[in-house]
């Protein structure tokens, strides 16, 4: 049995945020002149590290430039104690037995596949026996391996896992780079940046000279920058015979890549997991008597917390809706019934829906049980993660302080948070993980022996014919499955739960679609034009598996409109600004506004939470208090933009005086997303002083700003996405020209009004479930419309709209297709006349 040393992972995580703070004040990226000169300089720095050391004396100063003497330096470190440590543990991981093979491998091919089960050792071994081989065969002077990770996250603590492994600071041998932060000095050889990072270095750099390495990482995720970055590859790798590519993937589809690559050999490094049984839905009514517990635990549950009258009854029918549900389940060719069903929020499982009731019997039944274990269950996302966490505290036995620790994982928790989810927890305590799909490769819980699978993780799609993307939790891959039920197999043989019948399971896809064919692709096309890759639709053609025309069309053409390109598919200047954002261009137009119009504070805050997420909290059991707290902030103006900007600046305000806590507590806010979105708009701030335009913090910080301006940016960012408002006597029906009625959210502030004052919408997001919903919205007059939105594409809207672009055509146009700065001045001019 092979026990791994989870307390380095989590000692890592727990100093990264104080580190890269340290780190941020003493290493300070190179100020920029201005943006296109920049990103030169950035990566020509990058080929000649001595300038970077001779132009900044801060830099020196943390990573003290030595000569290359890599392998003696490494000599000692493996001779010392603690050295021989860690070259005894890397030994113990898989892919120590496959390194010889491995590196023959790279040598005879310039492409090669690997694949191998997470945790056994592809990220940080292999690019380090790269460096190791180049070292001893003398050419460690002038190697130079670049390891691309999907997440900024992965970047960093990877980079420092491996400097560590090798006894070194980061920015020795290794260093890694993620966007506006970066650690590496003169003897950098093995460098992990994130996939965006290499894409912006081919911008300036076509054909990567002096890299000899290039490992792409985590392949089979399919995420598009990956699949975007492995066709520049692809195209570069006949001019540049000398440059290896290695891709490295968690799962077995090898050949999919192998073929794309010509049939580049494909190697897998087998694991050490234990054995997994599983089981699926139909097994757990034969083998377990589940049916009988879900019925006893439900009228057990009702009378030990003695509820009223009302309570009971509706517990009787939730009984009655998990019998039917059940027996459903097992007809199983429809299996829409057993549902993790929705109610008014599309996007998650209704919280007393009878997946949770589900979820919460299996718990019991493992928690009963005699084996010990941590329990992961995989769950859709945060707010399903929240809701199950607030129905299991509730429960006798489950919410037992002293019986079973739970905790909640997903992508922006506190680190503090995320230290005890490694841990182990004291004698006779069980531990329960509920987790998104990030726990299926990302981060590795090495005490789990019981998995529960939902089945279903949320996931982005895009319907292309309609030109909406669809945001719903949609049943996972057949891979995507396996990979779950491995996670419970890590330190002896494991118990998998799939919450769905087998029959279910045989009808998955295969692998998960990729990226590239579920999301709209504005901001790649946007890229692929600043990286002059010529014709977007040529160039997409040749991806591993190539989007629709029509996704592609839909972009091209949401790009014209918004003046990102003009009519010959040439990137504009406000194009060129954008593509340096790295926020969709929509929320960038807005930035670019906010900085123009000097009201970038507020204009940054709605920009983080469209990105971020809502901080607005809707606890299904409090959703009335929460409301009219979330209604406290948004007075008359019906906008779920300016109504953020208020709640924000209110905690702000409050973190001021030390009550930040207090304050979201009160309000139904997330404080872990507001300080999400405060560190967002740090970047963001950083970003526009980078493309030069802003100059400075004057300006941005104030607090007071006019909300009629405030609502114009959002309608000009937001734009085409418009409906129309027409208030009846009871009600108020919304109109989009493709959708024709759609409906509001009811968490948006004015799905509860009963007028809205203006005759427009403008909404970030609309999602299709059975019928089309709009996220938050704010309402416009007809003049800001006027003058913000910009040209109506062909087709018209109404006879109102198509007048209104008229003028929008005779007012922007020109402007738009030409600069930011000649609308500044002409807009200012407006309302200097207003
Ligand atoms: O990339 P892959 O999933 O194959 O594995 P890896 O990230 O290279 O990690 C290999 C092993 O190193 C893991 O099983 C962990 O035990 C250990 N590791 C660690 O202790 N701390 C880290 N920050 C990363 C990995
Ligand atoms: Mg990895």
């Amino acid at each position: 049995e092979v026990v791994l040393p989870f307390g380095l992972q989590s000692e890592v995580d727990a100093h990264l945020h104080a580190f890269l703070d340290q780190k941020k004040m003493m290493i300070p990226e190179m100020p920029r002149p201005n943006s296109s000169e920049s990103l030169a300089t950035d990566y020509g720095n990058y080929e000649k590290p001595e300038t970077v050391m001779q132009n900044s004396l801060a830099r020196e100063r943390v990573l003290r430039p030595r000569s290359l003497q890599l392998r003696s330096k490494q000599q000692q470190w493996v001779d010392s104690p603690e050295g021989q440590k860690m070259v005894e543990f890397r030994k113990t991981l898989p892919a120590y037995k496959e390194k010889d093979a491995l590196l023959k491998a790279i040598s005879e091919n310039q492409v090669i596949v690997v694949s191998g089960e997470t945790g056994c050792g592809k990220t940080t071994q292999l690019p380090q026996y790269i460096l190791e081989s180049e070292i001893e065969a003398a050419r460690g002077a002038t190697c130079s391996i670049i390891c691309t990770q999907p997440r900024r996250i992965s970047a960093i603590s990877v980079s420092e896992r491996v400097a560590a492994e090798r006894g070194e600071q980061i920015g020795e041998s290794v260093g890694y780079k993620v966007r506006l932060e970066g650690m590496r000095g003169r003897d950098t050889r093995l460098l992990f940046c994130t996939t965006g990072v290499l894409l912006r270095r081919l911008l300036v750099d076509r054909s990567l000279k002096g890299v000899t390495h290039v490992v792409v990482d985590e392949i089979h995720e399919r995420g598009m920058n990956e699949d975007f970055l492995l066709i520049v590859l692809k195209e570069l790798l006949p001019r540049r015979p000398d440059l290896k590519l290695i891709l490295m993937s968690a799962t077995l589809n090898a050949e999919l890549f192998s073929s794309y690559f010509g049939g580049a050999p494909a190697m897998h490094i087998p694991g050490f997991t234990y054995p997994v049984r599983a089981h699926f839905l139909e097994d757990l009514l034969e083998t377990t008597g589940y049916r009988l517990t879900a019925y006893n635990q439900i009228d057990d549950y009702g009378e030990e917390k003695t509820w009223k009258m009302q309570k009971q009854a509706q517990f009787k029918k939730r009984k009655s809706q998990i019998s039917s549900a059940v027996e459903d389940a097992l007809e199983a060719a429809d299996f829409k019934g057993y549902n993790f069903r929705t109610r008014d929020s599309m996007s998650c499982w209704s919280p007393d829906s009878i997946g949770f009731n589900l979820i919460e019997n299996v718990l019991c039944h493992i928690v009963k049980g005699e084996r010990p274990g941590a329990v992961l269950v995989f769950m859709t996302g945060w707010d399903d993660i929240n809701s199950l966490k607030n129905q299991l505290e509730a429960h006798p036995l489950l919410g037992d302080l002293n019986k079973v620790l739970l905790l909640a994982c997903h992508g922006s928790m506190a680190s503090s948070e995320q230290r005890l989810i490694f841990d182990r927890p004291p004698e006779g305590v069980r531990k329960i993980v509920l987790a998104t799909n990030m726990a299926e490769t990302s981060i590795t819980i090495n005490d789990v022996v019981f998995v529960v699978d939902c089945g279903k993780a949320k996931e982005t799609s895009y319907d292309a014919l309609n030109n909406t993307p669809c945001l719903l939790p949609s049943w996972i891959s057949k891979a995507a499955a396996r990979q779950r039920r491995g996670r419970a197999g890590r330190v002896m043989p494991g118990e998998c739960y799939h919450l769905y019948p087998r029959c279910v399971y045989d009808a998955f896809a295969d692998y998960q679609q990729p990226e590239l064919l579920r999301t709209p692709l504005q901001s790649l096309c946007l890229q692929i034009k600043s990286l002059r890759l010529g014709s977007i639709s040529e160039f997409l053609s040749r991806a591993l598996q190539p989007p629709e025309a029509l996704s592609v069309q839909n972009a091209v053409e949401y790009l014209k409109i918004i003046g990102a390109l003009d009519d010959n598919e040439n990137l504009t200047a406000l194009g060129k600004n954008l593509s340096m954002l790295p926020v969709e261009p929509k929320l960038g137009k807005m930035l670019i506004l906010g900085a123009i119009f000097n009201c970038l504070d507020p204009v940054m805050t709605v920009v983080a939470g469209l990105s971020v997420r809502d901080p607005f909290l809707m606890p299904f059991d409090k959703k009335d208090l929460a409301e009219s707290a979330k209604s406290k902030f948004s007075g008359r103006d019906c906008s779920d933009h300016l109504t953020l900007i208020r709640a924000y600046n209110g905690w702000k305000e409050a973190e001021r005086t030390q009550s930040g806590y207090e304050y979201c507590w009160k309000n139904f806010l997330s404080a872990q997303t507001l300080k999400a979105m405060d560190s967002m708009r740090k970047q963001f701030f950083f970003l526009l002083k980078e493309a030069s335009l802003i100059d400075n913090i004057e300006g941005c910080s104030k607090l007071s700003y006019d909300d009629h301006l405030i609502r114009a940016i959002i309608c000009a960012g937001l734009f085409p996405g418009i409906c129309s408002v027409v208030n009846k006597e009871k009600s108020i029906t919304l109109k989009t020209m493709e959708d024709g009625q759609v409906l509001l959210y009811s968490s948006s502030v004015n799905g509860n009004v009963p007028r809205i004052p203006f005759p427009w919408l403008v909404f970030n997001e609309k999602i299709k479930v059975n019928s089309v919903f709009l996220r938050d919205s704010t309402a416009v007059s007809d003049s800001v419309l006027l003058l913000f939105g910009d040209k109506v594409s062909s087709g018209g809207f109404d006879g109102h709209l198509k007048m209104l672009g008229g003028y929008l055509e005779f007012f922007m146009k020109p402007t738009i297709a030409y600069t930011y700065l000649s609308l500044k001045r002409e807009l200012d001019e407006l309302i200097q006349n207003k």
